[in-house]
Order: structure tokens, then sequence, then C-alpha cells
């Protein structure tokens, strides 16, 4: 009896190791390395479905390459493009992870639905009948999509021979199982082989493959972190599932900026593409309330107007809670540090909860001047004009500076309405006749001068 080939892998990086150690060398994680099975075949009979493999072309210098027949298929839907960087680009491996539930299958499904080209879905996980289930809810009327019920990559790979789809789907990649490789679904090795057949399928044909990736708990993409290096683009699906908004990021993007950012929201009928976000994460409200500020951001390239809410209350415990949702904690103890210590506020004994509205999380430093401004708003409880709105960073000595792109900030502000934006004296600003006023501010002094 032939003996079975085993290796050892790191199931934190995916490193390889001919017997068991208790510490992976490569990323120092211990008691990570196990043992799986994997077995070559002598002769690789496995090759790239040939009717598709004509479109292969002969070596071609870089200026003959023609870049203006269709580089990127366009999927129709606007924030799917707009994170992918206009499109996606023949030939790429796109991986999606996100955490359970949170809505990838419904959003390939529903581009995959949204299409003008012969779509192949894949899925390990779900029947035809499911399947057609949900995209009941989505689209009933589409004639491109074919749904495949299948975990083993060669007979995918002959599905698309026949069938000669310009997209493949496949819903996800710990479901895939190679035949080249004797371990389980979903183990390192599996999922580096049907990684690798699948990049080499899409580089000979053309074809652009999107892979549906698990989440792990600490909310890395399930299997080796080799995976997020052998594809194209990274992309990432999250939101507070408790919260109908759904966010799309790109981590990695190797035909685009990693910058952009797509919005969608969970309805019952699948995903709301949402063009104007500014306009839901504003809450609307009869009368003013206190703790409440607008922040001018910035997400990637689109301008985003976020409310800030603050709550500054007098501790009933010994120890004043402080805490923030959306918002980085250790930030707010900056912010509320330079409050106390250079504009003479008495937060010390007081307990201060920070919400940023829609579920979602800012890292855009022009954030901050609304973060003081809900604030003391709260602190004082004087409400702040609902039209008013903030885009500054603020400094350990209390200084507003600067942001980048505040013209864009402030179109975007004039746009939507507001009267009045408070942004960094530093910054320099070159718009003539705009109708909103452009409150420039040096020091948070002269921000309470306004406010309180
Ligand atoms: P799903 O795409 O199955 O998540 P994932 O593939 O990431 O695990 O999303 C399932 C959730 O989305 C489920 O809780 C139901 C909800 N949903 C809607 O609210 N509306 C819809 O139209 C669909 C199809 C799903
Ligand atoms: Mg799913």
């Amino acid at each position: 009896m032939a003996k079975v080939k085993t290796t050892f892998f790191c199931q934190n990086c995916g490193a390889q190791y001919a017997k068991w150690q208790g510490q992976c060398n490569a990323c120092k994680a211990w008691n990570t390395i196990a043992e799986e099975v994997i077995q070559k075949p002598e002769k690789s009979d496995w090759k790239i479905p040939t009717s598709s493999a004509k479109r292969v072309s002969k070596p071609l210098k870089i200026n003959e390459i023609d870049l203006s027949k269709d580089a990127r298929l366009n999927t129709l839907d606007s924030e799917f493009n707009r994170v992918l960087g206009g499109g996606i680009v023949l030939g790429s491996l796109t991986l999606l992870g996100g955490e359970p539930g949170i809505g990838k299958s419904t959003l390939l499904l529903q581009v995959s639905l949204k299409l003008p080209y012969k779509v192949l879905y894949v899925s390990g996980e779900e029947s035809q009948k499911q399947i057609k289930m949900r995209a009941e809810r989505i689209n009933p009327n589409n004639n491109n999509c074919y749904i495949l019920t299948e975990t083993k990559t060669q007979n995918i790979f002959k599905q698309i021979e026949v069938l000669e789809p310009e997209i493949v789907v496949i819903d996800s990649i710990q479901t895939l199982h190679s035949d080249y490789i004797d371990s389980s679904s979903g183990s390192i090795s599996q999922i580096k082989e049907c990684t690798t057949e699948l990049i080499k399928f899409a580089k000979e044909t053309s074809i652009p493959v999107i892979l549906i990736g698990h989440i792990t708990k600490d909310g890395n993409i399930a299997g080796p972190k080799i995976l997020e290096h052998m594809v194209d683009t990274v992309l990432q699906f999250e939101g507070d599932r408790n919260h109908v908004f759904r966010i799309l990021r790109a981590n990695k993007n190797r035909f685009g900026s990693t910058n952009e950012l797509g919005i969608y929201e969970m309805q019952g009928s699948g995903l709301r593409e949402v063009s104007n976000p500014s306009e839901i994460l504003i809450s609307k409200k009869d009368e003013e309330l206190s703790g409440n500020a607008i922040a001018a951001t910035l997400e990637g390239m689109r301008p985003l107007m976020i409310e800030v809410q603050a709550l500054v209350s007098t501790a009933v415990y010994g120890t004043p809670q402080r805490s923030a949702t959306g918002f980085n904690a250790k930030r707010l103890n900056m912010l509320l540090a330079v409050l106390e210590k250079r504009a003479g506020f008495r937060l010390g004994a007081k307990d201060v909860f920070l919400n940023i509205t829609g579920g979602i999380t800012v890292d855009d430093p022009a954030i901050d001047l609304a973060v003081i401004a809900a604030i003391l708003s709260s602190n004082e409880d004087v409400a702040i004009q609902q039209d008013f709105c903030f885009a500054a960073e603020v400094g350990l000595s209390g200084e507003i500076r600067p942001v980048q792109r505040v013209e864009q900030r402030i179109l975007e502000a004039e746009k939507l309405g507001f009267s009045a934006i408070f942004v960094s004296k530093h910054n320099k600003i070159s718009l003539k006749s705009t109708s909103i006023k452009i409150q420039l501010i040096s020091k948070i002094e002269d921000l309470v001068e306004f406010i309180v």
C-alpha cells in the first residue's frame, strides 16, 4: 500500500513544515500547526477548459496590449463598481470576506443577476432551490445567470467548459475540494490548491473569478494569509447586523484605490445601493437637541456627512465611564483631556458617551471638531444649530488643524443646504462666492464662542 503523504501546515499563516512543532517559525503563533493529508497524482491531467483557453494570446509588447476593449466588466451596480475601481477586471481574482449572515451571498447573487454577461454562480453552501428562493426576492427576471451546486473543482471546470461563462462566482472557497489533495474541504492545503487552480484558470482565460471567503472570530479571512496575497483584490463586507447599513471596502486592490467605500441598505428585497449616504446618516429631528454635531468627513473620494452624538452626565459611580461607538476610544480620551486642560472644562468627573449614528466607523481625523462640539453642546446643554457642520482635526494643544481636501467638504455641505461650516484657519481655501459661510477658527475657544 502506498504511504499516505502528509504535511504540516500552520493554520494561522499557512506556512508548511515537514514535521510537527509547537510554534510556527513564520508567524510565531503557538499550537497552530496541524497535519493534513496531501496526495498529488503522478501526472496531473487537469487542464484549463480548452474552448475558453483559445482566447489566450501570444506574448505581446506592453504597448501593443489593447486596453480599449472592455478591460473591465461593468457590473451595473455603482457601489460595487466604485469599490473595485470601475468594474471587474478581466482575468482577476477577487475575494469577498465578511462575517456569517452579513449578506455576502446576497450581494454576489444580486450582482450576478444584474450583470449583462453570462455568469456561473457556483454554490457549495446552498441548494439550487434555496438560491432560486433568494433570487426571487431580489430580481426574478434573469436569463444570464446559471446556478451550479458543486464543490469539486475538476467538475466545476468541466461545467465551465460546456457553459463558457464570462464570469464565475464561487460561494465559498472554504467549501471547494480538489481531487489532487486528500485533506478535507476548508483545510489550508485544500484552500491553497483550489485557489491556485482558479488563479491559473482566470489568468489563462481572462475570465474573472469572484470568491466568497469566511471570516474567523478575530476578523481575518479563514485560511492562510497567503490567500490574500494570491488574489488580486480583497473586499470586505461589514456592518452592524442590528443596523440596516452594510459597507463594502477594498482591503487590497491591484487595480484601484483602497479608499473607496460602497454603502448598501439591507432590505426585504435584497441590498439597495445608497448613492447619497449623507441623507440617511443624519437623523431627522423636529427640534434642536443638545449633544449633536455634524462632521463633514471623506471616505475615499466621497464626502460623507456624519452625525456625532455625545452624552455628558455626572458620573454616578466613582470612576467615570467613557465609551465610544464607531470612534476610537483612545482618541476620545485624548480629546477629553484637551478640553479639560486647554479649554478649562471640568469633564474629569463626568460620564461621556459618544456615538456615530448609522453604525459606521470613521477614522477620518476631520471628525475631531464635531466630536468636541457635540461634547461641549451636551455638557452645556445647548443645542448646536442643525445647519452647522464641522471639518477639522484637533491637536494636543487645542489647536484646530487643517484637513485634506477641505474644498470638497465645503462644496458637499453647501449642496446639502448647510448654512455654515467650521474649518481650520490654516486651511488654504480658494473657493469664491459660496452660499455657505466658511467659519475659520484656530483654537477651541473660538468654537466655544459660537456654540455655547
Ligand atoms: P447571506 O447573504 O446569506 O449572508 P452570508 O452569505 O454573508 O452568510 O445574508 C443573509 C441575511 O440577509 C439573512 O439574515 C437575511 C437577510 N436578507 C434580507 O434581509 N433581505 C434579502 O432580500 C435577503 C436575500 C436576505
Ligand atoms: Mg452565504
